[in-house]
């Protein structure tokens, strides 16, 4: 039995000063150890619920990217990696009309489906990532969020399995990004809003 259930920083209000020296990096929310950790008590979970099924993984680009990249090093399950990339309309936030921009490229008949996601926001691109592959008619599809912002939620949605719950924030690395910016920090970081 595997010991897996997120953790709940959203309380969490001070950031450690750190090695980056960029002005718009507030400090560090979450070090790569706590999430490394994290990520390893996931991988035994999905180990142990997807065990001797058939998976396809789907991260969502391009913030999924390192997420998924470390998580699948970790998981031992039959698998394929086959990435989506979704376009919200609008600025800052989603507006719940996409555009799919990368299409996964195999059936997914007779396979279970996990897709990867770096964070849930308001919730509307994790429920179009679920739905969309229901139409290629897969055994199951379920979400992996690492991070989620409870308090931004406006659809009552949550990720079948969810990391680490952060505090109201604009954050980025670990694959989350500003403007393009940040997605390589190894760390995850409070952007300083007051600087933009
Ligand atoms: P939602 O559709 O509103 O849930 O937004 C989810 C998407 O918004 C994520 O896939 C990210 O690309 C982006 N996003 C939401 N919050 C943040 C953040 O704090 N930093 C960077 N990207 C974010
Ligand atoms: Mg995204």
């Amino acid at each position: 039995m595997s010991s897996f259930s997120t953790i709940d920083i959203t309380s969490r209000r001070e950031y450690w000063s750190s090695m980056y020296t960029d002005p718009l990096i507030a400090g560090v929310l979450l070090s790569r150890t706590e999430i490394d950790a994290q990520m390893s008590r996931l991988a035994v979970q999905l180990n142990e619920d997807y065990a001797g099924k058939k998976v396809t993984i789907v991260p969502i680009m391009l913030g999924g990217m390192i997420f998924c990249s470390d998580l699948v090093r970790k998981l031992s399950l039959d698998m394929i990696i086959d990435p989506i990339s979704i376009h919200s309309y609008k600025g800052t936030e989603s507006t719940g009309s996409f555009e799919v921009l990368l299409e996964p490229q195999q059936p997914m008949a007779g396979r279970h489906v996990l897709v990867v996601e770096d964070i849930v926001d308001s919730g509307k691109s994790i429920q179009f990532a679920k739905e969309y592959p229901q139409k290629k008619d897969p055994l199951s599809v379920k979400i992996v969020a690492l991070f989620s912002k409870p308090a931004r939620r406006k659809i009552p949605i949550e990720a079948d399995y969810t990391g680490f719950l952060i505090p109201n924030r604009f954050v980025v690395g670990y694959g989350l990004d500003y403007d393009g910016r940040f997605r390589e920090l190894p760390d995850l970081c409070v952007l300083d809003e007051s600087k933009l």
